[in-house]
């Protein structure tokens, strides 16, 4: 099967130009082909933008053990829609992902529901080391140095020093200190109102943590990635920081702020909790000065019934699969920030930081995971539209200009004309890692 992509304006690693994409085998075949060359699909993308799909590095798709919120169906489809084509997943599923069988268990489930490529992350846990420096079929080992949704937690330092010390995978990080979060909870007495969600996991909480992850890497001399950057005070630590590190923003701590709450209450509850306007202007400059280099969604599904319990009871997280690629398009056409940027931030840098082979641009070789965006399309984020399981958006009622309009993955199309087209499977993603 060949497809022929003429006419877009492709987002090339250097450049943005109006060139024909060829599409062979599941790969990018060639890159300037002519307008003649024959293909069984000729697609004209005149007047649209071509990009490499994303890779969102940062999910909780909830498969197995919480699929009343998500499954990696559910999950994919919306990945489909919202131009995602490859996502790697973190471990806090039931039973968590802290074994090799939870690991394999997970990629033999994905090989069947997924519509989009797939990873998964193996957690830390206080005893699991052996796992975590046999485990090959992972981008890499994930910490929750702060408690978040689930049990999983490493916050003994002894325990923190043997798997920065003993292990050769990337490691990335939820970052909040778990002994200022409760001290701060105390104080409020678990707090009343989801705007002492802010209080409770405060802005010392996070640079707390995010300097004693980054501390640990770099003794250590470790590959570090720190997960949503939420703070003005981190991405001024982070700017200081050495080649080792590494760190990502979320869609939630650029858009939303504390101001939010009256208005969304626990839907926008999240840990890392959201903070300031300040905050999310530093996390903008983070972005635009290259500081922070990945943006992910931290996609984290509640069904509204759960969201919508009295605080502290709601849990935290919020969808954005589906919506983020959108989200940053609307900043293009606002002047915030360029597609090339989008491309890198999105699909070139959790590429190159997870080690992952064959993606990460449009280059001639390279698997043929796209989307196709139109940035004059203005659509309404609505609930009723969203694919996600959960059913609900913290964005509804959002009007956007820029949409993805198509998705390839491995040179199959998974969405077109509004609708994902079902049949088609991810692969797993391979990864390059040093050791290995
Ligand atoms: O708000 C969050 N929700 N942050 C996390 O780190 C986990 C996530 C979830 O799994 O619900």
């Amino acid at each position: 099967m060949k497809t022929l992509i003429r006419n877009a304006m492709v987002v090339l690693p250097d450049a943005v130009e109006r060139i024909n994409v060829l599409i062979e085998g599941g790969r990018i075949a060639s890159i300037g082909a002519p307008d003649f060359a024959t293909a069984d699909d000729v697609i004209d993308a005149d007047g649209l933008h071509l990009l490499p799909g994303l890779i969102d590095d940062q999910v909780h798709f909830r498969e197995p053990g919480l699929t009343h919120k998500e499954d990696l169906h559910s999950a994919t489809r919306a990945c489909a829609k919202g131009g995602v084509t490859s996502f790697l997943e973190m471990p806090n599923t039931k039973p968590t992902t802290t074994t090799l069988q939870a690991l394999e268990e997970k990629l033999v489930l994905a090989a069947q529901k997924c519509h989009v490529n797939f990873g998964f992350y193996i957690g830390a846990t206080p005893h699991n080391l052996i796992e975590l420096q046999t485990a090959t079929r992972t981008p890499g080992i994930k910490i929750f140095i702060g408690s978040s949704t689930g049990d999983l937690l490493v916050d003994d330092q002894a325990a923190l020093e043997r798997i920065f010390a003993e292990t050769t995978l990337p490691i990335c990080a939820h970052c909040e200190d778990e002994a200022t979060v409760k001290a701060n909870a105390a104080r409020l007495n678990g707090g009343r109102d989801v705007a002492d969600h802010s209080l409770i996991r405060d802005h010392q909480a996070a640079l707390i943590a995010t300097k004693r992850a980054v501390e640990l890497a770099e003794r250590h001399r470790h590959r570090f990635h720190v997960l949503h950057v939420s703070t003005a005070a981190e991405v001024e630590f982070l700017r200081g920081t050495s080649d080792l590190i590494t760190a990502e923003a979320c869609p939630h701590h650029l858009f939303f702020n504390v101001n939010d709450y009256a208005r969304l209450g626990t839907l926008i509850q999240m840990n890392p909790s959201i903070k300031s306007s300040a905050d999310n202007e530093a996390v903008w400059r983070g972005l635009l000065d290259g500081t922070l280099e990945v943006v992910a969604t931290d996609h984290a599904p509640h069904t509204r019934e759960e969201k919508q319990q009295p605080y502290p009871k709601s849990p935290s997280g919020l969808p954005a699969v589906e919506n983020y690629l959108a989200l940053l398009l609307n900043e293009v056409n606002r002047g915030r920030c360029t597609l090339s940027q989008i491309a890198s931030w999105t699909s070139a840098a959790p590429a190159r930081i997870w080690n992952i082979q064959g993606k990460g641009h449009i280059r001639e070789g390279y698997d043929a995971d796209l989307v196709l965006v139109d940035l004059n399309q203005t659509q309404t984020i609505l609930d009723e539209n969203q694919l996600t399981k959960c059913g609900w958006s913290p964005w509804h009622g959002e009007s956007l200009t820029g949409w993805p309009i198509r998705t390839w993955v491995m040179g199959r199309t998974v969405f077109v004309d509004g609708k994902v087209v079902d049949g088609v499977r991810g692969e797993e993603i391979k990864f390059r890692h040093e050791h290995l």
